[in-house]
């Protein structure tokens, strides 16, 4: 069923929210929007999407009526270097969200996946644009399978729970919560969500994982973040590591 747009819009007044049956992706829309001066907290979603977008290029599994994808334009009066910070403050709102309507814990993976039992669930994808970051978010909410590819690391809150979840609840929480982790990150700075986040994630420290990195993978044990939001690596032949970006995964030894 396509989503029931008035409960959203009732339960989140106040808030422009355009919603498309279909779309390509729902950040090329919110960049455009972003650049005809939409209001920060703006939200572009779809039911479904023909080119989503994920992380390094990748695309992101978008079926039909089953998960909530959608964009936010953001405009917080934040420093450039607390960009990377204001993802962990989105996967803390996810992840909140997901706790408050489904009931399910989540853990979150450096820096921007959402996981319930070590399987992707949720996915974060911020860009900056002038005067704004856009910030994409999907969520695998009522999928009961997905494609070869990604049938072994995703799952989805319907194959977590066993019931159907209520898309319209899981947004209007979710906005709440990124309205109330933004704030956090603009009132009380980038220290506060690095809190919050190093005791939410169970890979920020002490986890064995391997990074792959442009150069190729390198294993360690996370040892922390530092005050941007690094991660921390301990690699297996002594020395250590900063990761600015890469993709984190358990290590298979
Ligand atoms: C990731 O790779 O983990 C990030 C995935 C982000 C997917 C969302 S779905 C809504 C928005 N539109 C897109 O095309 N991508 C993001």
């Amino acid at each position: 069923m396509p989503i029931d747009l008035e409960q959203v819009r009732s339960r989140a007044p106040g808030r422009d929210v355009f919603w498309h049956p279909v779309i390509d992706s729902t950040m090329n829309e919110a960049v455009r929007l972003s650049q005809r001066n939409c209001a920060s907290g703006t939200v572009v979603g779809a039911d479904e999407q023909t080119a989503g977008q994920g992380r390094w290029g990748r695309t992101w599994h978008s079926e039909k009526d089953s998960g909530l994808y959608f964009s936010v334009v953001l405009r917080l009066p934040i420093d450039m270097t607390a960009i990377p910070v204001l993802t962990f403050a989105l996967g803390l709102a996810a992840a909140s969200a997901i706790h408050d309507v489904a009931g399910v814990a989540c853990d979150l993976r450096w820096p921007n996946d959402v996981l319930i039992r070590e399987r992707k669930c949720a996915g974060i994808l911020t860009q900056l644009h002038p005067g704004a970051v856009v910030a994409g978010i999907g969520i695998n909410v009522n999928q009961s399978e997905f494609p070869t590819e990604v049938a072994s690391i995703a799952t989805s809150l319907r194959i977590e729970t066993g019931r159907l979840q209520s898309r319209e609840l899981l947004l209007a929480a979710l906005l709440e919560e990124i309205d109330h982790h933004s704030d956090i990150l603009a009132r009380r700075g980038v220290a506060a969500i690095l809190d919050l986040f190093q005791n939410a994630s169970s890979y920020v420290a002490g986890r064995r994982v391997t990074v792959d990195l442009p150069e190729g993978p390198v294993t360690g044990v996370t040892a922390g973040l530092n005050e941007a939001g690094f991660l921390r690596l301990r690699r297996d032949d002594g020395g250590e590591e900063m990761i600015v970006a890469g993709g984190v995964r358990p290590a298979e030894n």
